[in-house]
């Protein structure tokens, strides 16, 4: 099947380079022209879990091409729309611009899947995108790009769950079409009815652990074994559990135990936030602890741990 993934970050860079090694046909959608041009010529270079490194061919041309105009074979690609898209950028790249590109490449018979961490990008897409079927998805595969255009190293497996955004909009073959495809192509992909409380559920383990590594700039492991941070852990956590608990999450009896889990199991990983700052690139803090905090202003209560690591963080970068 045709499978359009849009961005060439490490999380589109590793869902493109699994599918296109199953026998998907792939075309990767990239924010530059120089990376389109190298995975274009040269591959994805994708290191597994095993460590075992593979070059994988895929399409790729970049996004700006879309709408230039002089897309030639990225035209072609596009009118003949994949079934599925897998947008995979960081939230701060889903602008107008970047609305406009999904139009075009997204046709009648597309489905939009969508795997950003944080809040706000859904219904920014389901306004823009009315004729699309839009899913929501939460993946926990941990993945590190390591150079800038193609080399890619799988660094944790973990589950991939999609459903739905709305219950209406939704068509049966093709989510399990998309289902299978995945599963044959190594993800431990599952279908769920419950998206909004498991997107909750990711956002509160990145609410904790992404805005703390990045002002302490600690690795994920080293994050609890100070007591004053993880006394500080402990709060936001229970600051925040209870603003998502208020706007529907079923709280777990074992949130806090899950985010001590995720500290021990990707203990020697930098979190996506603190690898943002160190490049000087922008962070997804308005959409991880900023979305926490827009949540509770909505509801009627405070978040003052929220608010407070959202305006240290956007110093950070
Ligand atoms: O954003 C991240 O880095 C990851 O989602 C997580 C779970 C915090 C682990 O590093």
């Amino acid at each position: 099947m045709k499978i359009h993934i849009v961005g060439g970050g490490a999380i589109g860079l590793l869902h493109a380079g699994l599918l296109a090694q199953a026998g998907q046909e792939v075309t990767v959608w990239t924010r530059t022209d120089e990376q389109a041009k190298r995975l274009q010529a040269e591959g994805i270079r994708l290191e597994m879990l095993d460590g075992v490194a593979r070059d994988i061919a895929v399409n790729s041309h970049s996004l700006p091409s879309l709408l230039a105009g002089q897309a030639g074979q990225a035209g072609a690609d596009a009118e003949h729309a994949a079934a599925w898209i897998i947008l995979t950028v960081k939230q701060c790249h889903i602008d107008e611009r970047l609305l406009h590109q999904l139009q075009r490449l997204s046709s009648g018979k597309s489905a939009l899947l969508c795997l950003q961490n944080g809040i706000g990008h859904m219904d920014k897409l389901a306004a823009a995108l009315p004729g699309t079927l839009l899913y929501a998805g939460v993946t926990s595969a941990g993945a590190r790009r390591i150079d800038d255009a193609r080399h890619v190293r799988h660094t944790g497996d973990g589950p991939l769950w999609f459903g739905a955004y709305a219950e209406d909009k939704k068509d049966d073959n093709l989510q399990n079409l998309l289902l299978n495809i995945l599963k044959s192509a190594g993800f431990r992909a599952g279908l769920s009815n419950e998206m909004k409380d498991r997107i909750y559920q990711k956002l509160l383990i990145n609410a904790v652990i992404n805005p703390l590594t990045a002002i302490y700039d600690t690795t994920n492991g080293e994050l609890p074994e100070h007591p004053s941070r993880l006394k500080l852990m402990r709060s936001l956590f229970e600051e925040t559990s209870a603003i998502l608990a208020a706007d529907g999450m079923k709280s777990a009896a074992d949130g806090w135990q899950l985010v001590m889990q995720v500290c021990a199991a990707t203990a020697t990983n930098v979190s996506s936030m603190l690898s943002d700052v160190r490049a000087g690139r922008h962070t997804e803090i308005d959409w991880i602890n900023g979305g926490v905090s827009g949540l509770a202003r909505r509801i009627g209560i405070a978040s003052p741990l929220n608010d407070a690591v959202t305006t240290l963080v956007k110093q950070l970068h």
